[in-house]
């Protein structure tokens, strides 16, 4: 028997108007040269051979955590594990804010899913625009404060591939103690791990740091990702984490991604990275259609060119995918490329010339 069955009317009020996150996967593309989701470009290899299926894993795998403390410089009470930094995202929205009464502070442009968790919880968003050098509006933080629970900072910052200056991340930490938890985004932090605020958590105790394994250890695919905080903050986080956040087979190969070995080889993958990164950056520097080529810390880099769209779709149809970045404030025909393979760049770099 039919019945008149329509799933979106009975949907929460705000899920219904919402739209979205339009990952990397979801837009789609026929490409063979995936450069918009700031992957790292070759699989690693790992060996997956376990026997114990049958059992739960643990909620929090202690060699993942240990390891990853170790790795951090941290203590393991420290650090919380889940399904990528994005459910790291969700969790401290879950635990810290109310709908209807609080509210989280970020700082466009940048990483989407602040925007999209916040939506998806009902709560409040306090948008505070980047200034023109992409530093932080710290005054404008200050006068948004009150009913803000989180403040999310992303350093190195995606789309931009800037670092947060360390005195503005100072003050906001300071302006928001015993009010807000503020939460850098590490995801990149790897390419330029000078830059960690991770030697900060023992002094600031309201301050959080998302971290992944999704980018320099080159296991997007894995979903796994860090949470490090006072270990109050961890304590509130794991009374709404799932029960079981990790599969098995994603504790092992974290676990071995995360040991010394791991650790060596992701360094020098962060070389190549970094290598091929400033070649793309100096060859697309030169070119009549490049208006800027923005500096970047990071396994991107952002670019203003003189039609936007015009290079995106051409590059598209050649199976290159980029990341149009035009809709975000300020990034006004901007594409953000991922440092792929030298052969891959070498195809970036030739079919950008041939608009020239
Ligand atoms: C700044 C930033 N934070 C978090 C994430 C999500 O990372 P994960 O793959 O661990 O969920 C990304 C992914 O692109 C990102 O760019």
């Amino acid at each position: 028997m039919s019945q008149n069955f329509n799933a979106a009317s009975l949907a929460r009020e705000n899920v219904k108007t919402m739209t979205p996150y339009m990952s990397a996967r979801r837009l789609g593309g026929k490409g063979d040269v995936w450069l918009n989701a700031n992957e790292y470009p070759i699989a690693p290899d790992y060996q997956f051979n376990d026997a114990t299926l049958n059992r739960y894993p643990e909620c929090q795998p202690a060699a993942v955590i240990q390891n990853y403390a170790a790795y951090a410089g941290i203590a393991p009470e420290q650090v919380l594990v889940c399904r990528g930094a994005d459910e790291s995202i969700e969790l401290l929205i879950r635990a810290f804010c109310e709908p209807g009464k609080d509210a989280v502070m970020f700082c466009p442009p940048t990483y989407g899913m602040y925007s999209v968790s916040a939506e998806t919880f009902g709560v409040e968003q306090k948008k505070i625009m980047a200034l023109p050098d992409w530093s932080l509006n710290v005054e404008a933080i200050r006068e948004n404060l009150p009913n803000t629970k989180l403040i999310y900072i992303c350093s190195p910052n995606n789309p931009t591939g800037n670092i947060i200056d360390n005195k503005d991340l100072l003050e906001v930490l300071e302006m928001a103690a015993g009010r807000a938890l503020v939460v850098v985004d590490e995801a990149y932090i790897e390419f330029c791990p000078q830059y960690s605020v991770a030697n900060w958590l023992d002094q600031f105790p309201n301050l959080v740091i998302l971290r992944t394994l999704s980018k320099a250890f080159a296991l997007a695919g894995l979903r796994c990702g860090f949470t490090l905080a006072s270990p109050e903050v961890i304590e509130v986080l794991l009374k709404v984490i799932a029960p079981y956040p990790l599969s098995t087979p994603v504790a092992i190969i974290a676990a071995q991604a995360l040991d010394i070995n791991g650790i060596a080889t992701m360094k020098s993958r962060v070389a190549t990275v970094t290598e091929n990164r400033i070649a793309l950056s100096e060859a697309l520097s030169g070119l009549s259609v490049v208006e800027k080529v923005y500096p970047s810390e990071t396994n991107y880099i952002l670019v203003r060119f003189t039609d936007g769209s015009k290079v995106f779709k051409a590059l598209w149809d050649q199976g290159i995918i980029l990341r149009d970045q035009s809709k975000q404030p300020g990034l006004i025909n901007c594409l953000r490329i991922t440092i792929g393979t030298e052969t891959e760049n070498v195809r970036v770099i030739e079919a950008i010339e041939a608009l020239c």
